[in-house]
């Protein structure tokens, strides 16, 4: 058929991206729990492996959010069933779980067993929902039922391009929501079916396509997008106050309406590593904001030195989660020896505090379509040198990893572009428009800071439920002025619509007697729990005063005391500087709030 060409002419890329989601459409905002850490394998059964899992994270305080069931949990692979021998109760497997801050998400392929006394089979049949030959018999073909321990058989495969069988498949999802099933995977949704040279359906199968049909010619690449968006949209009718969470293997542009990506099974090996960057960057530039790489790799098995660089590097991954395949060693954080274990802790501690950071990268990339891992060109387009560059890129706008990808690394180079950054870890100033060699040893993510960025942090918490009433420490990179907004709600609901959210806006400005750091009064109705405030102010000379004021009518700035470093912690507010790091604590009573630093 005909093709249309849209031209955008951003004029700069972050512009093109913009424009390009409004065409397409953006990823609303994730709920906040889907941001936390993921295990997975194929698969984790049965449920005391999976409470087992569950514990271990908790009893060595690993944070996770999120433990994942692969099709091993189903009755013969069978979409929407459960096998009773290796899950007797699910609710309440689910409901304990819950009380330990976990959330289970489970798989749903596109392939129901044609089997009579199934419902999703005898309803599809029933309601005409099932993909046809031309000459009209029902398409059968063998995916995973065919491989079931006991009486495999084939397929059938619904058709998504038809608006009523969207809406069934979306309602097949009421008793997943009843168990309290927090999210919804989705594969195989190219879709796959095993008996054929192309791995998916002959090209002559029918659709409905909204009523015009056509074939599978036209269907194949929007096949996974429809399959998502008939998740999506059973769980908004199912919850409707509550935000989706879907994961998809194959979509199509605009995809990320309805559903988080992952590309699929990659391997164990520090190449997959390498190539998730670039592939990762793509994404997001077509659209994807939401997106992540099986970390550790699927196929395989990786060393613990390759685990704990992928992990590293997964901590920037928007949805971070760990996956491997059938009949692979164990893949946990705690796998591969007590060293490991120690530094894969403290990388996942390390996502867990910047969470306040990442859900405003998220929420930005929701409202303008940029997203939350940027290639260094979407921020420094005039500098030319940064279009070749896909080892290394920007969480936001102002954090740049360079992870460490290659095997046995002791240094990396890392590209900083104009400006000056930080040290993440050591608070060191560099100047950019220029490469430095960075030593590293295992423990070490390479991780720097833009001048005038606003990091925000919290102290390390085990899953996302703990996050209400977490002191703020919010780093702030010097510079003569810069601006930046911090954006927080309930994290769940879609009460943020009706203006249920607390957005605030900071400020820095350097003047000739010191500097000022001004944070807006919440705009939106939501309001955080009462809470400390630490910032710590990285490039900046040691202060002669400190001084807060708080409140729109409040009088002149009341002078903090100063404290030795250590000692902050235990006072309710006040400053302390200590290598080249001002640290100011003070209580945020969710008012306008100015802080004034006097050289
Ligand atoms: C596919 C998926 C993989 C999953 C497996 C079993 O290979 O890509 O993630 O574990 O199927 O469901």
């Amino acid at each position: 058929g005909d093709l249309d060409y849209y031209f955008i002419n951003g004029p700069e890329p972050k512009k093109v991206v913009e424009r390009y989601t409004s065409l397409t459409g953006r990823m609303p905002l994730p709920p906040l729990w889907s941001l936390g850490y993921h295990q997975c394998r194929y698969s984790y059964y049965p449920e005391s492996r999976v409470r087992l899992l569950a514990d271990t994270f908790r009893s060595k305080r690993v944070p996770a959010d999120v433990i994942w069931l692969d099709i091993h949990y189903q009755d013969g692979f069978k979409p929407f069933t459960w096998n009773r021998q290796r899950f007797p109760d699910p609710a309440k497997m689910i409901a304990d779980l819950g009380r330990e801050g976990f959330r289970i998400v489970c798989i749903v392929d596109p392939h129901p067993k044609k089997e009579k006394g199934y419902y999703p089979y005898d309803s599809g049949i029933a309601g005409n929902h099932f993909v046809k030959w031309p000459n009209g018999a029902i398409y059968e073909a063998p995916v995973w039922p065919s491989q079931a321990e006991h009486n495999p058989g084939p397929s059938v495969f619904p058709d998504f391009s038809r608006p009523a069988t969207r809406e069934w498949w979306g309602s097949l999802h009421a008793d997943f929501v009843k168990l309290g099933v927090a999210g919804i995977w989705n594969d195989m949704d190219e879709p796959a079916v095993f008996d054929t040279p192309t791995g998916t359906m002959p090209l002559d199968i029918v659709f409905d396509n909204d009523g015009q049909p056509t074939d599978q010619r036209e269907i194949h690449n929007v096949y996974g997008q429809l399959m998502s968006r008939s998740t999506f949209e059973g769980l908004s009718r199912l919850r409707p106050n509550e935000r989706p969470f879907v994961l998809t293997r194959a979509t199509f542009a605009g995809g990320q309406r309805y559903a988080a990506v992952w590309p699929g099974d990659n391997t164990s090996d520090w190449a997959s590593l390498r190539q998730s960057i670039p592939m990762l960057l793509n994404l997001g530039l077509s659209g994807f904001s939401f997106v992540g790489c099986d970390i550790g790799g699927f196929a395989g098995t990786p060393t613990g030195e390759l685990y704990a660089r992928w992990l590293q590097l997964g901590v920037f991954y928007p949805f971070m989660r760990a996956h491997t395949t059938w009949g692979t060693p164990d893949q946990e954080p705690w796998s591969y020896g007590v060293r490991y274990e120690a530094i894969n802790k403290r990388t996942i501690e390390l996502r867990y505090e910047l969470l306040p950071y990442i859900y405003t990268v998220m929420h930005e990339a929701a409202e303008t379509g940029v997203p939350a891992m940027r290639p260094l060109f979407l921020e420094f387009p005039e500098d030319g040198y940064t279009a070749g560059i896909n080892d290394e890129f920007l969480f936001g706008a102002d954090l740049l990893v360079a992870p460490v990808l290659w095997e046995r690394a002791t240094e990396r180079d890392v590209y900083l572009p104009r400006g000056a950054w930080y040290d993440y870890w050591t608070g060191q100033r560099f100047d950019g428009g220029r490469s430095i060699r960075v030593p590293v040893t295992p423990e070490v993510l390479p991780l720097f800071v833009r001048e005038g960025a606003f990091v925000f942090r919290q102290p390390v918490v085990q899953n996302t439920g703990e996050m209400g009433g977490q002191p703020l420490r919010v780093l702030v990179a010097a510079a003569q002025r810069s601006e930046a907004s911090l954006y927080e709600d309930d994290g769940e609901s879609l009460d943020y619509r009706a203006g249920k959210y607390a957005k605030r806006r900071l400020r820095q400005e350097q003047d000739d007697r010191g500097r000022s750091i001004e944070v807006s009064a919440p705009e939106g109705s939501f309001r955080p729990r009462r809470r400390e405030w630490t910032f710590e102010v990285l490039g900046s000379g040691e202060p002669k005063s400190v001084s807060v004021q708080q409140g729109a009518g409040a009088a002149a700035g009341e002078p903090l005391p100063r404290a030795r470093a250590g000692r902050l912690v235990s006072i309710p507010g006040g400053w302390a500087y200590e290598n080249g790091i001002v640290t100011i604590k003070t209580e945020d009573r969710n008012e306008a709030l100015h802080i004034r630093i006097e050289d």
